[in-house]
């Protein structure tokens, strides 16, 4: 069965949740035949499918296309699918049209959006259509140009207070979860305990309600930079290099496709073929 929000929320300081991303039908299988809970279709696919150097050019299309192939493959686990760079931050209109899209043409289960008490407005405007929302605070890559990179948040005084009172709000517009990225553990810890919402963690440390990885850093996809957050359960890319490279070898060497990959034809048929 669907795991609903109430589920997930029940399990709000007993079991935490896991959640991984997906961007494909086969990936979104797999997830859900290995029991995760929840499938996040983020905007990291404009890195990790798409190859853009960050996750501004994304559209509700690119959104869709990837959300419905995760949404065929997912029996059990909730899937959430994120609110592109642009599609909420104008207007309330906007951030519930395109929400309701999304849900419409995907048949995902939730929405989630970058940003605190700025965009309260939106995640309660949203929820009152009847879509469960995941806010997203800390470092929020869709504002990578204003944070001025990559760093973790909510380091000084100023800063964590923000995010203090960010998670309060979109608790209090309706958010049902709160993604904390890149924020130090013990003001994760804190934010948990002060909210009744699911905290769920990416680079939060280890006491939130939950956690999150881009599946292809955890499954070590690319042997390029790898966050200090990420563990890599495995080394796919070097199985992924030794496969391909063994398959060149055998392609050139015509060991590959050996007899019992190949298809018979009747020896009668063949000689009225000369
Ligand atoms: O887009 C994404 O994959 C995300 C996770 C990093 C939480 O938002």
């Amino acid at each position: 069965m669907r795991k609903s929000i109430y589920d997930l929320l029940s399990r709000k300081g007993t079991c935490p949740v896991s959640m991984l991303t997906a961007y494909d039908y086969h990936t979104a299988c797999t997830i859900d035949e290995a029991g995760i809970d929840m499938i996040l279709v983020g905007d990291s696919l404009g890195n990790v499918m798409l190859g853009y150097e960050n996750t501004l050019a994304v559209t509700v299309e690119d959104m869709i296309h990837h959300g419905k192939a995760v949404c065929r493959g997912a029996k059990e686990a909730m899937v959430v699918i994120d609110m592109p760079f642009m599609s909420y931050q104008a207007s309330v209109e906007d951030a519930v049209r395109n929400a309701g899209r999304i849900v419409k043409e995907t048949n995902c289960q939730a929405v989630k959006m970058e940003g605190g008490a700025e965009y309260a407005d939106r995640i309660k405007a949203i929820v009152q259509a009847g879509i469960p929302v995941v806010a997203h605070i800390g470092l929020t890559p869709q504002s990578v140009n204003a944070l001025g990179g990559y760093k973790v948040q909510g380091k000084s005084l100023e800063q964590a207070q923000k995010l203090l009172s960010d998670a309060k709000a979109v608790e209090e517009a309706g958010a049902f979860a709160i993604t904390l990225e890149c924020v130090p553990e013990a003001l994760a810890k804190m934010i948990t305990e002060q909210s009744k919402a699911l905290t769920i963690g990416i680079g939060a440390g280890r006491f939130c309600d939950g956690q999150v990885l881009v599946y292809q850093d955890m499954l070590g996809f690319t042997n390029g930079f790898t966050p200090k957050f990420v563990k890599k359960y495995t080394d796919l890319h070097a199985i992924m290099l030794q496969a391909f490279r063994q398959y060149k070898e055998e392609c050139e060497q015509r060991t590959f496709p050996a007899e019992e990959q190949t298809f018979k034809i009747s020896d009668d048929v063949l000689e009225k073929l000369y």
